[in-house]
């Protein structure tokens, strides 16, 4: 079992350098791959640290290195690297794409995300890893190998949604970032934040699909016991877009000119909604005082309770009996 996981590790790590090498040292690489990095604002000591990389435009560029040095079917095909036709024979995953390898929380080389360069709707912009002995995506957390002991140092995460972010932050110097990558965020996720700190600070994309996420997240994060922060960026902008555009310092005063407690956040994005009907008004009330509920500090709890009362203009007393009831019928 452990050789087996090790054997996934090594192939993944041989197919990393592979891509890398053919970003750098190949024409089509460098002509393709490597003028988009360059591109997207994405420097050389970046490329280097996150070992970006390209997969050459061939059904079997990867898979023949890869057979020709000795390395097996059964782990080319279970880390996902090589696909099985029905014939039998083995072809590339990844072609024609940008490389983001992810890396565990010590380092290894795990999986992939690929990126397209075309702008076809019909192909999927981004493919990764399949699950496997050594990825379970839901574990996982692109970027935390580099971002961990900023994280500590900073005591807070910076949580964004892609790979790009979490380059292009990284790169403007806030090392402390992570992205949940491909998938909605999971509770193992927050837990292995949670062992470096206590307080995550959201930064989703700026669309309906990044504050939706970004409301589902907050619940997850409290009921886990952590401090949340919400900070939007304007519509069509993620972390990536924005910190590219506007340089490092635009990005940090934006940060902090509108990082938002989960309160403040949720009650704004639901009592846009609302308008003022009085209905959907207490239908919101409901809504934030089940978020309070979620949180195990009671006393925390409470703060929040006095924070809500006074944004919502409700007495504390009725949303401290609604507090009473949802945390009875939970118990
Ligand atoms: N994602 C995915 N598969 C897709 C689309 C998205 O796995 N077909 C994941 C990727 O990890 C991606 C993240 O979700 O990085 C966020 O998606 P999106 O905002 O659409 O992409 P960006 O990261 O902004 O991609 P880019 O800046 O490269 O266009
Ligand atoms: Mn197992
Ligand atoms: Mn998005
Ligand atoms: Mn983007
Ligand atoms: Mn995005």
């Amino acid at each position: 079992e452990q050789n087996h996981r090790e054997s996934l590790m090594i192939v993944s790590g041989f197919a990393a350098k592979f891509f890398h090498e053919s970003l750098l040292d190949t024409d089509e690489g460098q002509s393709i791959g490597l003028s988009y990095f360059k591109e997207r604002g994405f420097n050389s000591e970046t490329i280097k640290k996150f070992e970006l990389g390209y997969s050459p435009d061939q059904w079997e560029a990867f898979t023949g290195e890869a057979v020709k040095q000795g390395y097996k079917e059964e782990f080319l095909v279970e880390s996902g690297l090589s696909v099985k036709r029905d014939n039998g024979s083995l072809y590339d995953r990844y072609r024609g794409r940008v490389m983001f390898p992810i890396h565990s929380f010590t380092g290894r080389v795990i999986a992939f995300g690929g990126r397209t360069l075309k702008t076809d709707k019909n192909v999927p912009k981004y493919v990764n890893s399949p699950e496997s002995e050594i990825y379970h995506k839901s574990n996982v957390l692109y970027g935390l190998y580099f971002a961990k002991r900023a994280i500590r140092e900073e005591d807070n995460c910076y949580l964004v949604e892609g790979y790009a972010d979490v380059i292009s932050v990284h790169q403007a110097g806030i090392e402390n970032v992570v992205a949940s990558s491909g998938t909605s965020l999971t509770v193992e996720q927050i837990r292995l934040i949670g062992r470096l700190t206590k307080n995550i600070t959201i930064l989703y994309d700026g669309d309906a699909a990044g504050i939706k996420a970004s409301l589902r997240g907050l619940d997850m994060i409290l009921e886990e016991g952590l401090n949340v922060k919400v900070v939007l960026f304007p519509d069509g902008h993620d972390p990536d877009s924005f910190v590219q555009k506007f340089g490092t310092n635009a990005f940090k005063t934006h940060v902090d000119q509108n990082k938002k407690d989960f309160i403040l956040y949720k009650t704004d994005m639901l009592l846009k909604d609302a308008g003022n009907d009085p209905i959907k008004k207490a239908e919101v009330i409901r809504e934030i005082v089940e978020s309070i509920a979620k949180i195990p500090d009671s006393i925390k709890a409470s703060v929040f309770i006095q924070e809500c009362s006074r944004i919502l203009q409700i007495e504390e007393r009725s949303l401290n009996t609604e507090l009473n009831k949802m945390r009875q019928a939970k118990a």
